[in-house]
């Protein structure tokens, strides 16, 4: 299967599974206009983390790495949209203060930002969810960079020390899956966080 394919099928799933809104396209064409790279989640991957987050019946959701607000409007639509908090800035300043603040725990935890920080991100997710909450994190496949032994670029290695990170982590019981489609060949893990942190 070649990438042309994989997009084919994901616009015939997204056909029938996943009908586009015009809110959705506007925050695409925004996020084009002010030239941001089209690495938002794919419309049926949108779909899933709206899937999650209604069926944990999540009231209280982080997303770390938002760009053009795609996955945040789907994950939004879990029925909390009137409510959404932007904060701008370096995540781990605002986790750190989200902390401080006391805000939390996040039932559900959407991380994908900078790939660089993989590990920090998802120790502070992991201190802002309680038992029962979800971690999810996008990018952790890369085209099967992740396994590559040439690679050594800092967003391929947060991902590998993201794994090392998590595989030793008590307080999660956590898997990943490859996925292939209009975004390429990449994955995603879900973590549940089974203890109270
Ligand atoms: C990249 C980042 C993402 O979050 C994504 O979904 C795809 C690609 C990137 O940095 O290249
Ligand atoms: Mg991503």
């Amino acid at each position: 299967m070649s990438q042309e394919q994989w997009t084919a099928v994901d616009r015939y799933i997204a056909g029938h599974l996943v009908p586009s809104d015009p809110v959705l396209e506007a925050a695409l064409q925004a996020s084009e206009a002010a030239g941001l790279p089209a690495i938002n989640v794919a419309p049926n991957q949108g779909k899933l983390l709206q899937l999650l987050a209604q069926s944990i019946g999540a009231r209280n959701i982080l997303e770390i790495g938002t760009l053009g607000a795609y996955s945040t409007i789907w994950l939004a639509r879990a029925g909390l949209a009137d409510r959404v908090e932007l904060r701008l800035g370096p995540a781990l300043d605002t986790l750190s203060k989200l902390a401080q603040e006391g805000v939390g725990p996040f039932d559900l935890t959407f991380i994908d930002a900078d790939k660089e920080h993989n590990s920090d991100y998802f120790r502070w997710a992991i201190k802002l969810s309680r038992r029962g909450s979800l971690i999810i994190v996008d990018n952790v496949v890369r085209e099967g960079g992740v396994i590559d032994a040439s690679r050594h670029d800092s967003h391929i290695q947060g991902v590998r020390d993201f794994y090392e990170f998590v595989a030793a982590e008590p307080r999660v019981s956590i898997t990943a899956v490859q996925t292939v489609g209009s975004k390429g060949h990449d994955g995603f893990a879900i973590a549940l966080v089974i203890v109270d942190p």
